[in-house]
């Protein structure tokens, strides 16, 4: 079996830590330096030749990230380790699908093709599938692509006594209604319609049949925090508790978190990147990953 080593790209250490131990693989060591330019400079300090090197970089602010990262994978390709893999619990720029406005990039074709020409293969979770149906629509390399579902699922049922999993709106079905089965508890999805980059308008439908229960709001990504905190206003002006949050991939931009706290009652969410909302691990769903056989 191909050795394997781990590299934690810069801000990515606590979590790699925890990966590389539950995975069993030793640290690969990087340096990262800037030029007086403020170019970048990166030195390998271990013996890569041969391995597999899992590189680590979860993607929530990716356009300060790219770069270090395809510096890392060509670099490792150029010392001859025999495969790279990108692990990005968090895939950004999964969102922009298609070209919303005239002229606009749809920037999820060209990240994914950088993404393909310097990595071998890529592990991520609950990347944000809407209009493309699969990662090989635009990935051109393997993807492992993992549920939270489950674990969201199993955090839900420790910890909120009969809840009602409420989709923000109606792309978040396909999650929603793995939560709902897994917590054995009924669903509803919302209509938004997003306005802007904050601002969204969120129509409840008649759900008088599940009053009793405590509305849990349940989306892939938080990141102005406006989807949620529109669904939570307009369920409490319909006479419903102020909701329990849950998110995959808490991005939380600015001040988001402290604006949305006003408006709800607990905000919980996975590890895929850093927060303090975090309370449900996916160190044991990676690792689970990279114990079977992949490509
Ligand atoms: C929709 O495309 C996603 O599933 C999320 O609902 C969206 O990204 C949340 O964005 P925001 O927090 O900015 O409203």
């Amino acid at each position: 079996m191909t050795n394997r080593l781990m590299l934690a790209m810069p801000g990515n250490e606590p979590f790699a830590t925890q990966l590389a131990e539950s995975v069993g693989a030793p640290t690969c060591a990087a340096v990262w330096r800037r030029f007086p330019d403020g170019e970048t400079c990166l030195r390998i300090d271990t013996k890569v030749s041969g391995a597999e090197v899992l590189v680590v970089c979860t993607l929530a602010e990716p356009d300060p990230q790219i770069l270090r990262l395809l510096f890392a994978a060509h670099t490792l390709r150029d010392l001859g380790v025999a495969k790279v893999t990108l692990i990005a619990p968090y895939l950004a720029y999964m969102r922009q699908d298609m070209r919303f406005h005239p002229g606009e990039a749809i920037t999820s074709i060209h990240f994914a093709k950088l993404i393909s020409d310097a990595f071998d293969e890529l592990i991520t979770v609950d990347p944000h599938l809407h209009r493309y149906k699969s990662m090989d629509e635009i990935y051109a390399i393997p993807a492992v692509v993992l549920h939270a579902a489950p674990l969201l699922a199993r955090w839900l049922r420790d910890n909120v006594e009969a809840p009602l999993i409420v989709g923000p709106d109606e792309e978040s079905e396909q999650w929603v209604s793995e939560v709902a089965a897994g917590a054995g508890a009924p669903f509803v999805t919302l209509r938004k319609t997003r306005l802007g980059d904050r601002d969204v308008r969120i129509v409840l439908p008649d759900m008088t049949q599940w009053q009793g229960r405590v509305p849990v709001l349940v989306d892939d990504i938080v990141s102005s925090g406006q989807t949620m905190r529109e669904a939570a206003r307009q369920l409490v002006a319909d006479g419903w508790p102020q909701p329990v949050c849950v998110a995959v991939h808490a991005l939380f931009a600015g001040d988001a978190y402290e604006t949305l706290r006003q408006d709800v009652g607990r905000i919980v969410s996975t590890n895929t990147i850093s927060h303090l909302s975090n309370q449900i691990s996916i160190v044991a769903l990676i690792s689970d990953a990279l114990s079977k056989p992949r490509t």
